[in-house]
């Protein structure tokens, strides 16, 4: 496959015939209060006939209504039931029909979906039933595509969105959509929040027409498009001398452009804000706070029914690696905690799921439901920017799930992640989830094959927190191959432990980090630790971690009470989060009676050896994986085994050098 071909990730249609069966032998589409000239309902029936084509080899008749349908003909009936929760379904099925009942055209949409879902997993139509109600309303997808085609963070080739400065729709646009409806996703950002060059340009008629029908082909599909702005507009397309939130000719300024936006953009759902981070303008210059910024926009976008998604990824990375009281943790919650109540309604706060960045162990951002007064929600990367480049295997829905049930305390009940995201907690409209996606224009779309699970995940988690992580990776293993029953428990079984197995030979009990600088793959142990980032380890030759209790940063007093005595106690701590919280000297027992530096040892080995069992595994399964598939994991999974050797002794050597503690099982260490 080349850049004009790409596959059809979970939704391969032609892949499944042959290895699942319908025994109808004429299928009729009816809608029963839907409207047949609705663009959603006309996508529904389209990948209708394309699944049943694909799967079965089936043509589908479609019905005006009950009546006209052929009588020995098998229905799938699509009714509206205005009832029901916006965007829910429920699916019943006997021998003569299966109805797909839902509220709203989006509802329907997912119950085909879900129809279709489990006919690639072989499940007879007549024995489908369900009843699917969103666990929260935003559930999006944020790219960090250039318009010059690059991705910042992208490990799956070039842009499928960008070329050259400027947009490129084509088919493969309208299959990413599919694929995106297919887990239900509603809201998709589609350029870089570092908004720079020729992005800036995206709310100028330079790219409207363009724009425009990119927001026609996500509707037809439910979605809604996104934009990331550049705070600094004003200055650089409106040439104002600045961006002030407070001035009156800025704020005249953003009132004319969301009415021009809006006039040629009607279908725009808002825009995304990274704004004083990591170089990028904002209402610091000015000396305003985040909420002046935040409601500038939300005020001049309020009357097109817009909303302004503010990131909450503020902090200081100019910090001197000497100064030992400024903690980059603490960052968010100092700068938004005080603010809390002071958004407006179409405003809502993003978060990344941790309270540094995208770590594979960080503890849960003490925003989360610090903030009891303002919109919500959360932020993750499937995008494998610190967890293996989807070189390595990681397999994230463990570690989201992890996120979602953890418990804030932020009130008596409903107090989980999950709950405050999802609006339950203090009632609010906007509210949900979205992930720095892992896609590209690699043909199959992810880089490495089996990081499509993160990307199918993702959605589908979105909409259901409730679902496990293991149902969503057999659900995904079974859609994606042709695997017998015990193999494709092999693979999701890979999938279910690989996120522990990166972190084994990666960085140790929550410290992070450790990466080779800017790019962030491989080890680089002190890469970070003298440089202006905020990310230091400070291992010495008595021990390593950060010292973040009451005695140190603070950090740890963030939290709610409960939260807050666990971590500041190094006895109490949580110990996958130890070192993030606590200065812990190498000779120090741990729960299980080892010594920490022995600790760093064994996990070290065992992480390097459980990779190469990982690659054991997949090759048990060659017998039923396509040979290009097969073979394009295994060339990964030799990257990853040679990554994880460098991890593992360059990790071990470090600190056996630093403490002079030899390993107790006398192992090779550098
Ligand atoms: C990380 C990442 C950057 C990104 C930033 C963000 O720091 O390395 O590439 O821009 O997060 O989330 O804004």
């Amino acid at each position: 496959m080349n850049k004009t071909t790409w596959s059809q990730l979970w939704l391969d249609y032609g892949k499944k015939k042959g290895h699942v069966s319908c025994d109808k032998e004429s299928i009729a589409v009816v809608l029963d209060g839907f409207s047949a000239e609705n663009r959603v309902i006309k996508s529904l029936k389209s990948e209708l006939e394309k699944a049943f084509d694909g799967l079965f080899d089936k043509k589908i008749a479609f019905a005006d209504d009950a009546k006209s349908a052929e009588e020995k003909a098998y229905r799938i009936t699509i009714a509206k039931n205005d009832s029901m929760a916006a965007e829910s379904y429920k699916i019943e099925a006997d021998s003569k029909t299966i109805k797909v009942v839902a509220s709203c055209e989006n509802g329907a949409l997912y119950g085909v979906f879900h129809v279709i879902r489990e006919l690639m997993r072989g499940t007879a139509i007549d024995a489908i039933k369900a009843e699917c109600k969103p666990s929260n309303p935003l559930r999006m997808m944020n790219h960090w595509d250039n318009m010059d085609g690059s991705i910042e963070r992208g490990y799956s080739g070039e842009s499928f969105f960008y070329e050259n400065n400027d947009i490129v729709i084509s088919d493969r646009t309208r299959d990413y959509v599919r694929f995106m409806a297919s887990v239900a996703v509603n809201g998709i950002v589609i350029n870089n929040v570092n908004v720079k060059d020729a992005a800036s340009y995206l709310i100028t008629d330079r790219f409207f027409d363009k724009v425009r029908e990119l927001t026609e082909i996500f509707a037809d599909y439910g979605i809604k498009l996104y934009l990331s702005l550049n705070f600094a507009s004003p200055i650089e397309l409106g040439n104002l001398p600045v961006c002030d939130p407070l001035d009156k000719d800025v704020i005249k300024w953003w009132d004319d452009k969301f009415a021009e936006v809006y006039k040629k953009l009607p279908l725009l759902g808002g825009f995304l804000v990274k704004a004083d981070s990591e170089g990028r303008p904002g209402p610091f210059t000015y000396g305003r706070n985040q909420a002046d910024g935040a409601n500038m926009l939300g005020k001049a976008i309020a009357p097109y029914g817009g909303i302004i998604i503010w990131r909450c990824f503020v902090y200081n990375c100019t910090q001197d690696w000497r100064d030992r009281k400024t903690d980059r943790a603490r960052a968010g919650y100092d700068y938004f905690k005080e603010l809390d109540g002071k958004f407006l309604d179409n405003v809502i706060l993003q978060i990344k799921n941790g309270p540094m960045d995208f770590q594979i162990r960080e503890p849960i951002s003490p925003l989360i439901g610090g903030l009891t007064k303002t919109n919500q929600m959360l932020e993750v990367q499937i995008a494998q920017e610190y967890t293996g480049h989807q070189i390595d295997l990681c397999y994230l829905m463990p570690m989201f799930k992890e996120v979602l049930n953890f418990k804030t305390y932020c009130q008596k009940d409903n107090d989980t992640v999950a709950d405050i995201v999802s609006g339950r907690s203090f009632g609010n409209k906007l509210a949900g989830m979205a992930a720095v996606i892992n896609t590209g224009d690699n043909a199959n779309w992810t880089g490495n094959y089996l990081a499509a699970a993160n990307l199918y995940g993702f959605g589908r988690l979105a909409y259901d927190t409730e679902l496990s992580s293991e149902e969503i990776a057999k659900e995904w293993a079974e859609m994606s191959f042709n695997l017998e029953g015990e193999e494709t428990n092999k693979l999701v079984s890979m999938l279910m432990n690989s996120r522990e197995i990166y972190e084994k030979y990666t960085s140790p009990l929550g410290i992070g980090w450790m990466v080779t600088p800017h790019e962030h793959y491989g080890p680089s142990i002190d890469g970070y630790e003298y440089s202006r980032w905020g990310t230091y380890h400070r291992a010495d030759h008595l021990g390593i971690g950060v010292d973040r209790t009451d005695k140190g940063t603070g950090y740890a007093q963030q939290y709610y009470p409960e939260n807050t005595e666990n971590y500041n106690d190094p006895d109490k701590c949580p110990e996958e989060l130890l070192l993030f919280f606590h200065h812990i000297a190498y000779d120090r027992k741990l729960k299980d009676g080892r010594t920490l530096i022995q600790y760093i040892y064994d996990s070290h080995f065992e992480g390097e050896a459980e990779a190469e069992k990982l690659f054991e595994t997949w090759k048990g399964l060659e017998a039923h994986v396509e040979p290009e598939v097969f073979a394009s994991v295994c060339h990964r999974f030799e990257m990853q085994i040679a990554n994880a050797k460098e991890w593992r002794d360059q990790v071990n050597s470090y600190f056996y050098r630093k403490s002079g503690i030899p390993d107790e099982k006398g192992r090779e260490i550098y």
